[in-house]
């Protein structure tokens, strides 16, 4: 029997359920859920008392950004001891810093599929954040999650895959703030193309405005949500709202998805901090939900006063369109993951940083500056090489053509072996566009997500130093032009026993991507040296994942892909050539056999449009709905070229033994309804992220060598009457293993409540489905080796 509390969720559910079909609305959801400080209760206490010190003007100040020698600063309030905050980018360096690391890619994160590595990255990120007195870092980064192909800012991310995303941020994000920094976890949500993201003005200057990303509500919870949910549930300081429109709505003053899914559902604790110009409006973001606005001027050049904060906040509470309470939790919110982490005590801001921070003309100084250039790298390059080799996938490898062992002659081909000479630090114009520089390794991508690199290794740089110890002949030829052209390869003499094809792929944020091939000509490339050399290797750096017309080819007979590695990247590629390193990457996303293959998930690239001035213009309907990735290609039955969860190893791997453990109380018996609970905790209802049973495999190394081995749990849960399709298979558990020849280990994986459920539109809750749920265990998401089932619902 339904209660009163049974029908209006029911209620509610059959509104969103008839609104999904119209996909492009937002149901708003106020008043905004006010912070409790849970899992930070000395800290909240603290905050409340800092609060309670405060005048309005001073409130207003600690919820809007000002110019300063950080990407985003919060002034100082020097009366109370408070020494202001200092934001800066990004996920995978502290971007515009000198003597600082620059870390692989979310993506080559990612590729590792290792938690040690993920949480190693982000403790010593963190600790370089720190040492340069930066209180926030923004990243890491799971929005984009990467819908689409093309999508520019992917590789800032992790994988399509939201359960190896929500565990990559989980890692991160606990690594960063237990080095003492505030993380901000971005981009919140539906952020999945560049095109558009922000509105632009017409040529008779009419707003157009942003691209609408518009999801049906059982897809944003078991997609695009999925991964936020585990960074609410590590705890993460802060989150970024994007730029785009949500189901119409702006992001950062979307009520349904700040006030209802992150701080009602997920019961996020933290502050809300708008991407950079991603605030539309003051009183209707403040009262959806945001927390922070940045940059807080309007423009960095104009009238530092203006904002849709500052002195607006003042006023819209002394004219009553926002209540003096909403504020009170907005300072809340900012102030009490500082005092959690000691943040009144911290290091002074790098005295470099305002020459290094070209946004904001001079300001007046309200920052304590440290010393200028400060050494934070602190060893941390042997972490940045190991995370390199180990998040690069050896895709081919025909008759054991790697590891290379003493060849005689080597040839170095492409435009990505050798060393940049545009410069170390791909952020600013030059490197936000669709093409990136035509010489130079590509360690890491462009835009606000790169790093300013104090050195780089390039492979060539490597290879060649590698040489020396076996006195082979390294011959190269670095202009793909000359390569592609008839008789370019004349001048290799003799004809290199194998040869080594660089090639790269270049994004940008800013841009999305116009092809999923690597870029400068590279098929030609490779047919080129293909044709003149019978063992030819390529590996490619990528900001993304590339299709790969040549990968058939007979002379091709190894294919690396090595993603964006970082300041070490010729070091990380080098060990897996040579076998230093017995490669144990696995692919993060699925390669397709033809770039169309992806075009159920396109960019909404309304250029015929761009002169419109039809507010319903730049609607991305996501109607793929959980189809994207390897669930697309898996449910329409598709051959792909290289699947989700591949690689292969220098050895080989065998599984069995499949058990399930079912946990007493919690397991088989039990309904498939979501307990309620009372109260929300950090990553929602507490019983979702409850163990209900434990699969165990067994893993055994069958080959010769010592290797590392990635097992893999996908379930396969029933389709759901009337709901849209139920991927066949979905990623609920993986490890990685390191095993002797001959030696067999036992791994067990998790299953969580969440793991088994799915978003009932209609109750809106989780709902384990009745009927039996498939568990396949394998190495990749299309080589099971072992499968069983269990059934929680009759
Ligand atoms: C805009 C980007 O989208 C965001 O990721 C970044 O943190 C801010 N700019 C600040 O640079």
């Amino acid at each position: 029997m339904f209660t009163l509390a049974g029908w209006t969720a029911l209620l509610a559910g059959l509104t969103i359920r008839a609104l999904a079909q119209d996909y492009s609305t937002s149901p708003p959801l106020y008043p905004s859920p006010p912070t409790q400080g849970t899992g930070w209760e000395a800290a909240f206490a603290q905050a409340e008392a800092f609060v309670s010190n405060l005048t309005l003007e001073e409130k207003a100040q600690l919820v809007t950004g000002t110019s300063g020698p950080c990407v985003g600063n919060i002034g100082a309030v020097p009366r109370l001891g408070f020494d202001g905050l200092c934001l800066q980018d990004g996920p995978l360096a502290i971007r515009q810093a000198t003597y600082a690391s620059v870390f692989p890619a979310g993506l080559t994160t990612a590729a590792s599929w290792d938690r040690s590595l993920m949480y190693l990255r982000g403790l010593y990120m963190g600790g370089e954040f720190k040492g340069k007195g930066s209180h926030v870092a923004l990243g890491p980064v799971v929005g984009p999650l990467g819908r689409a192909a093309y999508g520019g800012r992917n590789w800032e991310g992790f994988s399509p895959d939201p359960y190896l995303t929500g565990v990559a941020a989980e890692q991160t994000i606990t690594g960063m703030q237990q080095s003492g920094i505030q993380a901000c976890l971005k981009h919140y949500i539906g952020y999945e193309q560049e095109s558009q993201r922000n509105p632009s003005l017409s040529a008779d200057n009419v707003t157009i405005e942003a691209v609408s990303s518009n999801i049906d509500d059982r897809t944003i919870h078991e997609l695009y949500l999925w991964p936020f949910a585990n960074g609410v549930r590590a705890g993460v300081a802060s989150i970024m709202c994007s730029y785009n429109r949500l189901n119409g709505s702006y992001a950062c003053q979307n009520s349904k998805t700040q006030n209802g899914l992150l701080k009602g559902e997920l019961g996020f604790q933290g502050w809300i901090v708008s991407d950079w110009g991603g605030t539309h409006a003051g009183v209707a973001s403040i009262n959806a939900g945001l927390d922070m606005d940045m940059p807080g001027p309007l423009s960095y050049s104009g009238d530092q006063n203006s904002s849709f904060f500052g002195g607006n906040v003042t006023q819209a509470v002394n004219n009553g369109s926002v209540a003096e309470t909403r504020v009170d939790d907005m300072v809340r919110r900012i102030m009490t993951p500082y005092f959690y982490l000691q943040q009144n005590q911290y290091p002074p801001i790098d005295g470099e940083e305002p020459a290094l921070n070209s946004n904001f003309p001079p300001y007046d100084y309200q920052f304590t500056l440290g010393a200028a250039n400060v050494e934070v790298r602190d060893g941390h390059a042997q972490l940045i090489r190991e995370l390199g080799s180990a998040g690069t996938v050896l895709l081919k490898n025909v008759n054991n053509t790697l590891p290379l062992s003493a060849p005689q002659t080597l040839g170095v081909f492409g435009n990505d072996a050798g060393d940049v000479v545009d410069g170390l630090y791909f952020s600013g114009s030059a490197f936000q566009n669709q093409y990136g520089y035509e010489y130079g390794n590509l360690p890491v991508a462009g835009g606000s997500g790169t790093g300013r690199m104090s050195y780089l290794v390039s492979p060539l740089e490597a290879i060649k130093s590698r040489a020396t110890q076996d006195g082979t002949l390294v011959q190269y030829i670095l202009n793909n032009t000359l390569i592609s052209s008839a008789g370019g390869l004349s001048s290799i003499l003799p004809v290199p026993q194998i040869c080594l094809v660089f090639l790269k792929t270049w994004a940008s944020e800013g841009y999305d991507r116009i092809g999923l091939e690597p870029d400068w000509n590279s098929t030609g490339v490779v047919n080129s040296v293909a044709s003149h050399c019978n063992n030819t290797i390529v590996i490619t750096n990528s900001a993304g994942l590339n299709v790969m017309p040549w990968a058939t080819h007979p002379n091709v007979t190894a294919i690396l892909a090595a993603h964006l590695p970082g300041q070490e990247s010729g070091n990380s590629i080098v060990d897996v050539l040579y076998g230093t390193v017995n490669p144990s990457g696995k692919l993060p996303y699925t390669i397709a056999l033809n770039a169309s293959d992806y075009n159920f998930a396109p960019i909404t690239n309304s250029t015929t449009l761009v002169e419109t001035e039809d507010p319903n213009s730049w609607q991305s309907n996501f109607t793929e709905g959980l189809l994207i990735d390897y669930r697309h290609f898996d449910y329409y039955n598709q051959s792909v070229a290289f699947e989700f969860g591949f690689g292969l190893s220098y050895t080989t791997f065998d599984m069995s033994g499949i058990q399930i453990q079912s946990h007493a109380g919690n397991g088989n018996g039990s309904v498939g309804a979501l307990p309620p609970s009372n109260p929300i905790v950090p990553g929602g209802n507490p019983s979702l992220w409850e163990v209900l049973f434990t699969v165990s495999v067994t893993v055994t190394n069958t080959g010769g060598l010592a290797g590392a081995a990635v097992p893999q749990v996908y379930l396969s849960l029933p389709q759901i009457r009337g709901e849209d399709p139920t991927p066949l298979n979905v990623l609920r558990g993986f490890d990685k293993i390191m095993l002797q020849p001959g030696e067999s280990q036992s791994v067990k994986f998790d299953l969580m409540r969440r793991d088994l459920s799915y978003w009932n539109t209609m109750t809106q809750q989780w709902m384990i489905p009745s009927g039996p749920i498939g568990v396949n265990a394998g190495f990749s998401s299309r080589d099971f080796r072992q499968k069983t089932q269990l059934t929680v619902v009759t």
